[in-house]
């Protein structure tokens, strides 16, 4: 049995505020980018009431979350492996009750990462839209936020939003900027410049960028085909554009020093979301 000191893990919560901005295709392909570079990973679907990440993969799941947390299933039964390799922890959907969790659900599910003896290097935490407490749990939990926005005012007002909480009520400081859905680098360097002057100026935090993936049609193309567009399409612009981000997130190495997924359960215990 590994200890929690030994268990290694870089922790992401992909957010965005607005709905419909592409965190559950970025995370999907950026688990299959980072099964490239042969990495362990898991996708944790927290968007607990209104799950996807199993329609978007195409995975047939037996138990979800709310099994975990009725006591019936442990985690490890729960999990299912989906292409390429990658584990996923499902959500379910239609389940109001789970879009809030009580204290004695974040324990529960404490307890089980805590139980669960699989060496990961990745855990990757796609969360639902809005601002709501469970949003804000995740995103504290884990040790790195990317914000995912388009160039729609309604996305960076969202975004902003998100950061603007995470940062007033929990002091959040640190957020990466993935920009999605648009035509080049230009208009996503002004789309990140327009989101960054606002943090600067309003909340003095500044921004970091990370990328963008383009507008390519192959992404509704493969959610059509229930498989991850790096995986279906790994020649696509927004495959070429996810890889190299994936790569540069890999090689950043910053994050190590809280590493940990004792780290990620810390979070999760104190977390006052
Ligand atoms: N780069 C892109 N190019 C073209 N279409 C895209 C791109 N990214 C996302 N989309 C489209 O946006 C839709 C929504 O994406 P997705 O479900 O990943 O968003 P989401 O942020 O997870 O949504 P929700 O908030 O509802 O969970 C997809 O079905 C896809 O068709
Ligand atoms: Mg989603």
């Amino acid at each position: 049995m590994t200890t929690l000191d030994e268990k290694k893990v870089r922790t992401i919560a992909i957010a965005s505020g607005k709905g419909g901005v592409g965190k559950t295709n970025i995370t999907a392909s950026l688990a299959m980018a980072l099964r490239k570079l042969d990495k362990k990973v898991m996708i944790f679907d927290a968007d607990l009431g209104l799950s996807n990440i199993d329609v978007v993969l195409n995975l047939a799941t037996k138990y979800n979350i709310d099994h975990l947390f009725k006591g019936e299933k442990k985690l490890k039964d729960l999990i299912v492996e989906g292409p390429n390799g990658v584990k996923v922890l499902p959500a379910s959907s239609g389940i109001q009750e789970l879009t809030t969790l009580d204290e004695f659900q974040r324990l529960r599910l404490i307890e089980e990462f805590e139980a669960y003896d699989d060496n990961m290097d990745y855990l990757l935490i796609d969360t639902s839209s809005g601002i709501s407490e469970n949003v804000a749990f995740f995103c504290m939990a884990a040790q790195e936020i990317v914000i995912i926005t388009s160039a729609e005012p309604t996305a960076l007002t969202d975004a902003y939003a998100l950061i603007k909480v995470l940062f007033t009520k929990y002091q959040e400081k640190n957020f990466k900027v993935l920009v999605n859905n648009v035509k080049d680098k230009k208009e996503a360097i002004e789309v990140y410049n327009r989101l960054s002057t606002a943090a600067e100026k309003f909340l003095s935090i500044s921004l970091d960028y990370i990328g963008f993936v383009p507008h390519d049609n192959v992404v509704p193309k493969s959610v059509c085909q229930q498989r991850a567009f790096l995986d279906a399409y790994p020649e696509s612009s927004a495959a070429r554009s996810l890889t190299e981000i994936t790569k540069k997130l890999d090689n950043d190495n910053t994050q190590n020093v809280k590493g940990s997924l004792q780290f990620f359960l810390g979070g999760l215990l104190n977390s006052k979301c």
